[in-house]
Formats: C-alpha cells, structure tokens, sequence
C-alpha cells in the first residue's frame, strides 16, 4: 500500500509560485505564452464565489458521469469534487462555447449553452465543495521512483519543469491563480488529458500552452508514471 502523507500548509499561496512560473518562462524560450512575461506573474484577478445551493439545482445531468458530490466512478472520467472554483469555472465555459470538446462532454453542451456565467459560477462552486476520494498508487517500484522524481523535480535535460512549482508538492494547485488541483484524479483521465495536452489536441485557453509545452516532452512512459503518483496524493 503507497500513500503520501501531506499538510494543509501547503495551501498556501506565495509569490514563490511566481517567481518559479517567471523562472520557467524565461528558460523555457520556446514558449509563445512566453512572448508576454509581464502578464504571466501579474496578480490574479480577484474570483467572486459562486452560489452552491444554486448549484445544486443544476448539476442533474451531471451525476451519471462525475458522481453526485464530483468524484466520478470511471477511471476515465474526471473527479471534479474538492477542485477550485476558478478552475472549474473556466472549463464550463470552454465546454458550453466550443473551445473544449469531448464526446461524452459533448452530451451535455446543448444544456451548457442555456446556462449563463453565473450559473457556471454556481456548478463550480457546487463540485468544490466536497471533498475529492483518496486514490492509490500502484506499488511498483520503477513507475513510483519514475514518477516521484518527474513530479518533485522534473527533468532539466528533457526541459520538464517540476510539476510541484504550480500544482504544489501534495498536487492541490492553486485555487487563487486557477491552477488546477490535480491530487488523487483519476489514473485514465490523467493520462488521457496529459497525452491530449501532448498531442495539442487540448487547446482551450492561455493556460493550455503552459501544459502542452511541458507534456511535449514527455514519452508514454512518463505519463504513466506521473498519472500513477498523482493518483495516490492527497491533499
Ligand atoms: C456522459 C458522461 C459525462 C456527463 C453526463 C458529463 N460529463 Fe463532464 N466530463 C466527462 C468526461 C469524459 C470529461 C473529460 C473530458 C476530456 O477528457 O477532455 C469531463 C470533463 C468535465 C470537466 C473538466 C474537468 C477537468 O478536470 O478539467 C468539467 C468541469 C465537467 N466535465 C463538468 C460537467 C458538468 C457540469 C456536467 C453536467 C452538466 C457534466 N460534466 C456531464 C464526462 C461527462
Ligand atoms: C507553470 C505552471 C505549471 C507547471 C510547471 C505544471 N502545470 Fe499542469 N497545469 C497548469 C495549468 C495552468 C493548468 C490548466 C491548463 C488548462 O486550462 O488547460 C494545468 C493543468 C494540468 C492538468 C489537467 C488537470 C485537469 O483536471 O484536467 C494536469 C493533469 C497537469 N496539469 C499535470 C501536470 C504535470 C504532471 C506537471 C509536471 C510534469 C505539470 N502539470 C506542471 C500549470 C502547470
């Protein structure tokens, strides 16, 4: 059995994401995100909560996939239960204006674009109320000590970045930025996602580009080892 310990004190958000976000800008040249530097280490703009109660009242269709407090019963379908509203926001809104696809997802944009931005507000705030379900790494030993390493510290020589500087050391993100939490999700979505960042397949927003950067070099292998050791943290 493999489970990683972690705090709440982690939560916290410092100016040290940034400094390492500016950092990873200026090595990684090759950004076109990078071309404005300035932009990537401005404050965040202040998030207005949603209403989850109103939600609630929203959320019907949803349930057969992600569960009905968000932590979905697929491997392959994401958890979004425990995940920060900003984030959660911007994805609905990729999805009901078309930026986003994906079959399944594609079931329920008729009823997206009946909704209104705070009605999205209201959803997010609904799914991230609860707390997402523990998840388990798998016990072997090479795809472990792989994935751990790539997670803490990436790999300078294959231009990966750490994926603890924005997705922080116990994987919970940063809700202020929007970056989203990534601990306990579920092993086939993670890797699903990740490959689809790779591949460029996923492009929905600014923030793609930071993900497909770093998923381009990484193999099928990494993946899986990365999928496997965020899957067993929690927050
Ligand atoms: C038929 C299954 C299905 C239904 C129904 C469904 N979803 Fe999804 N949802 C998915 C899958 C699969 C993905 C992953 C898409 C991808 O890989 O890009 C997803 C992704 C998402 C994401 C992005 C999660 C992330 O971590 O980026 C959000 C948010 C979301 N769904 C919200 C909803 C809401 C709200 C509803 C109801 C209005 C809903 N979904 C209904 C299957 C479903
Ligand atoms: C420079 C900051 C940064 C770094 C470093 C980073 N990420 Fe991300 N990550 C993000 C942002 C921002 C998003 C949201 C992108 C979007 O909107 O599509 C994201 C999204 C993701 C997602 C999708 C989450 C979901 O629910 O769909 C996964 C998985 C992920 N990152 C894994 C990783 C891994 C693994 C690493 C390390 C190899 C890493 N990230 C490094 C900023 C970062």
């Amino acid at each position: 059995m493999f489970i990683i310990h972690t705090n709440k004190t982690h939560n916290l958000y410092s100016m040290k994401h940034f400094l390492i976000f500016y950092i990873f800008f200026s090595f990684a040249g090759a950004l076109s995100a990078a071309d404005d530097k300035t932009k990537e280490i401005e404050m965040p703009e202040s998030f207005i909560s949603g209403n989850a109660n109103k939600g609630s009242l929203l959320v019907e269709t949803c349930a057969a996939c992600h569960g009905v407090d968000g932590n979905s019963i697929s491997t392959d379908w994401p958890k979004l239960s425990g995940q920060n509203q900003r984030y959660l926001y911007e994805q609905l809104k990729y999805f009901r204006d078309g930026d986003r696809m994906n079959v399944l997802m594609m079931s329920v944009t008729p009823y997206l674009q009946t909704l209104s931005d705070d009605d999205l507000k209201d959803i997010a705030a609904f799914y991230s109320q609860y707390n997402s379900t523990v998840g388990q790494a798998k016990n072997d030993e090479e795809l472990l000590s792989l994935g751990t390493q790539l997670y803490r510290f990436g790999n300078i020589k294959k231009q990966i970045p750490a994926c603890t500087s924005c997705h922080s050391v116990y994987g919970e993100g940063n809700s202020l930025a929007g970056y989203p939490s990534i601990a306990g999700q579920q092993v086939g979505y993670l890797t699903s996602t990740l490959k689809a960042y790779r591949s460029k397949e996923r492009n929905a927003g600014e923030s793609s580009e930071i993900m497909q950067s770093i998923a381009e070099n990484l193999s099928d292998y990494e993946i899986d080892a990365l999928a496997n050791y965020i899957h067993g943290l929690y927050q």
